[in-house]
């Protein structure tokens, strides 16, 4: 099928477009995860988080005027966090013409959306779950909507891996479902990595703080569904540290810029 010929990998390292392919396009709207599609990789990365009224909506920061025009349409709400606005307020935001006035009128993704989208595109999504201690029962609610969107059912598991800095978080996420592929974002100690085993079959660190013998080690762990956990480094946006990461064995990076990742890899 079209999305498996443009799967995005070089050898077995799998690329994921962070934030969407957000060098090019606004961090995770739908344009970002359009973009990534454009320039032939299928894994975007993006962060959800929640509204006053209960809304799951995909945004990096846990502030708006970064990413939206909020200052300008409501001047008088500082600090601007998105868990005091409701869904509605939210969708008059233009998240588009921080980036570029090309992309003026672009919105705040609702998940819901962001996912018919990621169908239509034919994506697979590593969602993170963002500062989870801000919204009680995320993780619950951010598991009914993919269920209800059809996306725990096997074929679109495949598509899908849930990731989080919260431990915590992740270990909820495994416990209510799990057949759903997780991530934790981090790196524990070695002495550590047994505990994390048991409800992560990924970790994703920071590419600084990696080296080829902690990958080696994260390898050697088994996950909750039997296999070698893997590794996913961020954000690996230029070609002499794609490079560099390539050396540890990682099994993904996740980047602002695929296109230069991909080049990167494919010319060894
Ligand atoms: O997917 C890894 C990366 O997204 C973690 O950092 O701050 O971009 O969410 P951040
Ligand atoms: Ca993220």
């Amino acid at each position: 099928p079209a999305s498996d010929a443009r799967a995005g990998d070089v050898g077995e390292i799998t690329v994921i477009a962070h934030r969407g392919a957000s060098a090019y396009a606004p961090e995770n709207t739908l344009a970002s995860i359009d973009k990534a599609a454009q320039l032939g990789f299928s894994w975007v990365e993006n962060d959800v988080q929640r509204t006053k009224d209960g809304e799951l909506v995909v945004i990096h920061d846990d502030s708006l005027p970064r990413t939206t025009n909020v200052e300008q349409v409501f001047p008088g709400r500082a600090p601007w966090k998105v868990k005091d606005f409701t869904a509605a307020e939210i969708a008059r935001l233009d998240a588009g013409s921080w980036y570029s006035p090309a992309y003026a009128g672009t919105r705040v993704p609702t998940l819901k959306d962001y996912m018919c989208q990621i169908e239509h595109n034919h994506e697979k999504l590593l969602l993170e779950i963002k500062n989870p201690e801000l919204y009680p029962g995320i993780e619950q609610q951010t598991l009914k909507m993919l269920d209800n969107q059809g996306w725990l059912d096997q074929k679109h598991l495949e598509r899908l891996v849930v990731q989080s800095f919260s431990a915590g978080s992740i270990r909820t996420v495994h416990e209510l479902k799990p057949a759903v592929t997780t991530a934790y974002l981090g790196a524990p100690d070695v002495a550590e990595l047994h505990q994390y085993a048991r409800f992560t079959d990924l970790i994703n660190p920071s590419y600084g703080s990696l080296s080829k013998a902690y990958v080696s080690a994260v390898h050697s762990f088994e996950g909750p569904h039997g296999k070698p956990l893997r590794v996913f480094a961020w954000t690996v946006n230029d070609a002499p540290t794609a490079h560099k990461v390539a050396g540890y064995d990682v099994d993904g990076m996740i980047t602002n810029k695929p296109d230069v990742v991909r080049a990167a890899l494919g010319s060894d």
